[in-house]
Formats: C-alpha cells, structure tokens, sequence
C-alpha cells in the first residue's frame, strides 16, 4: 500500500478512505474509520491521541508514512483489531499495553470509575470514606482494576483472572503506571484461588456472549481471545459462578459493578425475582449493573 498524502489532514483522510472502502468491523476502542486513522497517526508520529491534526508545524516524514502504510495494510489484509498490531490502546485517558492474550479494553465501567461510583459508593462505614480493598475479577490487560488504583490512590487492588498470560500483560500494565505497591495478581478460576478476605467494591466484567454467536462476529473479535468473549449457551456461565459466592467476598457496605452487556436480559430471565439496576453511562455502553452486599446475598447457594 501506498500513501501519497504530505500534511498530517490529508493523511488522516486517505486513511479513512482506505479503511471505509475495506468493510471493516470496528469498535475495539474506537467507533470509526476516522478515529483509527487518527489514532494510527498519533501512534506513529508520538503525539497524544487527542491531538490537533492543523496544529501549525506538523508534519509526517517519508518513513512515518511508510510505517503508517504497512500497518494499515496489516489492518486491512489481518482484520486485526489496530490496537493489538500496534500493542497499546488507550482508555479513560489512560495508556494500557495489549497483546492478542487480553480483551482490547473497552468496558463502560471505565467512566463509572471516573465517577467514583457516585452515587453508588457511599462510604465504608462512615460517609464518602474511600474503598481500601478493591477486586478486579476477570482482569484481562487490569485496565480497570488499575482505573481504580488511580482514582482511589488508598486502595489496595488484586486483578484476578484464568488466563496466566492476560496476568502476565496485566503485570506489564501495573508497572507502566508504578502501581507495584498497590496492586497485585492472582491466578484464579473464578473465586477458587481468591484469598479470603472482603473487597469493598468488587468489578467485573466476565466473558459474556453466548457461544452460538461465536461464528457471527466480525472476524476482529476472532482475533480476541475466545474464553475473554464466550461463557456457555446463555453468555453467563461465569457470571453465574461470580455471583454464587459473591456476598462472602463484600463487605457490609460492599458493591459489586458487573457488566454482562447483550446478555443482561438472560440474566434478568434467570435470577427472574432479582430487580437488577441497569446503568444509563456517561459515555454509552449497555449491560452494567450495581448491586449492594446486602442484594448480592440473594445468590448465595
Ligand atoms: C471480557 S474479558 C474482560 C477483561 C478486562 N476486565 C477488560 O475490561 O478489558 C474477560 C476476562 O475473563 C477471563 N476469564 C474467563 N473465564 C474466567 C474464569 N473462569 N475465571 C477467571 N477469569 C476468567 C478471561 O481470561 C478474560 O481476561
């Protein structure tokens, strides 16, 4: 692939149009052709993702446009999500690194953090006291468990997750924002290697899509891994497991976050006597709920 494009504009839009007329799939954190064609610029010329593309003195040397043209031709040929061939995306305004072993992140309950879980949270004990223990079940890159480490500089966090892999780039991620004193990680199906203690707000995000909709999806989800997307026939087999034994893990005033996206409907037709909040986000995404320890206890079996 060749680009011909000299201004940083131009290029933006040869990409775009490059990548519109290629029938991709998107929305592994970014929604648009656009966003991804200024992202693959930002990537390459190191400038932040929200930079301003007509900001006097900008310009894309031989050689970046080359870097830029191979990589999309990555994209186009591989239908690779473009984060993954580039190994790092951003969330919330934060820098996570990704491989193929984690989830591209892009949960909602990203912006709920950012809020403080207001006005979810309100205080352990005593009013608006800050959460000291935090989980991060299903932690994949531990975007969200690190989003909370930020913004509850007090708390100490565990990612937990199956896959020693996911940890493994979880690690990576924990370092890169120098969160080593804070937050920490546990190979664990589900709660079997979860250290008894309680957690004042647990999150999770579980794989959640029914099986069947596996050969459905756009082949860039084909790229993710298949036990970070897929959870039995109804899309909720672990969430079922998660919310089993999820009152012993919360404290009085505890909170769980757990996203089960399009299959928040299957969970309603299964726990049919529970009244489940569902979120309205800041910045979109369905599928999120928060439930109090004293809800939670209703699935204890
Ligand atoms: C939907 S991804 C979420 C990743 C991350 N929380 C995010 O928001 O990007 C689900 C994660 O659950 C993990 N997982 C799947 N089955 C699990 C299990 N039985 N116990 C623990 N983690 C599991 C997968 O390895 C994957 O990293």
């Amino acid at each position: 692939m060749i680009l011909k494009s000299t201004t940083v504009p131009d290029l933006i839009n040869e990409i775009t149009t490059a990548l519109e007329q290629s029938n991709l799939s998107y929305g592994h954190g970014m929604e648009t052709a656009l966003d991804e064609a200024a992202y693959l610029v930002s990537f390459t010329l190191r400038l932040p993702p929200d930079f301003d593309p007509y900001e006097a003195g900008l310009s894309v040397t031989d050689r970046q446009r080359e870097e830029i043209a191979g990589l999309l031709q990555q994209r186009i040929e591989e239908r690779k999500p473009l984060v993954y061939l580039l190994g790092e995306t951003w969330l919330a305004g934060y820098k996570f690194i990704v491989n193929e072993h984690v989830l591209v992140p892009r949960s909602p309950i990203a912006s709920l953090i950012q809020e403080r879980f207001f006005p979810w949270w309100m205080g352990a004990g005593e009013a608006n006291a800050e959460p000291s223990a935090i989980l991060d079940l299903c932690s994949g890159s531990g975007c969200l468990g690190i989003l909370a480490a930020l913004e509850f500089p007090e708390a100490q966090v565990l990612l937990t997750d199956i896959d020693p892999e996911a940890l493994q780039l979880a690690e990576q991620n924990i370092q890169a924002h120098q969160l080593q004193n804070r937050v920490s990680t546990v190979l664990s199906d589900v709660w079997a290697q979860i250290p008894v203690r309680q957690y004042d707000i647990i999150l999770a995000n579980p794989p959640y899509v029914p099986q069947r909709e596996q050969r459905e999806l756009p082949t860039e989800y084909q790229h993710e891994p298949a036990h970070a997307l897929y959870s039995g026939s109804d899309g909720l087999d672990v969430t079922k497991k998660i919310l089993a034994s999820i009152s012993r893990h919360l404290t009085d005033d505890g909170l769980l976050v757990l996203e089960v996206g399009e299959s928040a409907y299957a969970l309603e037709q299964y726990f049919a006597d529970t009244q489940f909040m569902w979120l309205a986000l800041e910045n979109g995404g369905e599928g999120v709920c928060v439930l109090t320890a004293q809800e939670c206890k209703q699935f204890a079996t």
